[in-house]
């Protein structure tokens, strides 16, 4: 069983249908978000909905839902979808909606909402105790990557290149800068210092990195959002990719290359340990 939500209405999946003219369709016209949900806890829902609010005025479109009734739907989703209190992982979509082809915005047009429900997989064992690899990759991105926008070829490109060159990630440098992979962000640990690239329209601020500098902060752990050169990225102790779904995963590979000493580091072990800490306050309740 799995229930979407289209435009107000709650139907299975196979019978929700959107028009060959919507312009999500047409132009990748929209915007996303991928919200964990612990339990039945949605996982940092008010920074999920200011980032939609956020990515919706990037690209002119006025919020179809109001807060509370975003947050009436997501767990009606949630509610509908709940297998054993089983860990999801909600997607939500808004285009700009179904109007005649032309590139310029329709002057009335309704948006389209769409709302689905995966199971949330716990990222593998092997995956955690060996670490993962990466590529680097030039950032071939446009230059409003702060916006979580739904037109995702470069990424899917990217993502797939480094797949063909047997890694699970691209990390993405822009200019000589690292901005973050192709479906993640990145940090390094550098003689104990934790690092991430600084927001800006370079990258996606990720709710996992912020929550990560969260921790950070309140544990006295030192950290700095600063700008990471390429060079920096291949002598870093460790190198971290967040992400809502794959929480944090420590890249023990780089270009071939091992990253420190090719294990995952101390630091990555000891923060995955106060993040999972968070997860289980939020699944009690004591967190969001
Ligand atoms: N992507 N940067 C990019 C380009 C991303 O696509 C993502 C997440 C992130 C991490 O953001 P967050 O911590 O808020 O998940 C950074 C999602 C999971 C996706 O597209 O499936």
């Amino acid at each position: 069983m799995s229930i979407v939500y289209l435009n107000g209405d709650y139907l299975e999946k196979d019978d929700a249908k959107v028009s060959v003219l919507d312009r999500g369709f047409i132009f990748g016209d929209g915007v996303y978000e991928v919200i964990p949900c612990y339990g039945s806890h949605l996982f940092r829902l008010d920074q999920h909905l200011q980032r939609l609010s956020d990515s919706l005025s990037g690209i002119r479109l006025i919020n179809p839902l109001s807060h509370s009734q975003w947050v009436d739907v997501l767990e009606e989703i949630v509610r509908r979808n709940n297998d054993n209190n089983a860990d999801q992982s909600i997607y939500l979509q808004v285009t700009r909606g179904v109007a005649k082809r032309d590139h310029a915005f329709p002057d009335k047009v309704s948006p389209t909402i769409f709302i689905m429900s995966n199971p949330m997989d716990p990222v593998s064992n092997d995956k955690l105790e060996k670490g993962i690899s990466a590529i680097s990759h030039e950032d071939i991105r446009w230059r409003y990557c702060h916006i979580k926008s739904i037109a995702l070829l470069p990424n899917t490109m990217m993502r797939q290149v480094a797949r063909e060159a047997g890694a699970d990630e691209a990390i993405l440098d822009r200019d000589g800068k690292i901005t973050e992979g192709a479906a993640s962000n990145v940090f390094i640990v550098k003689d104990d210092t934790i690092i991430t690239p600084p927001k800006d329209d370079c990258l996606l601020p990720g709710i996992t990195r912020d929550l990560i500098l969260e921790i950070a902060a309140s544990a006295d752990l030192n950290y700095t959002e600063a700008d990471i050169s390429i060079k920096e990225l291949q002598t870093a102790d460790e190198i971290w990719l967040t992400s809502s779904t794959k929480e944090i995963l420590p890249v023990t590979q780089l270009d071939g290359v091992a990253v420190g000493n090719g294990k995952p580091g101390p630091h990555w072990k000891d923060m995955l340990a106060r993040y999972q800490q968070y997860k289980k306050r939020l699944r009690s309740g004591d967190a969001h």
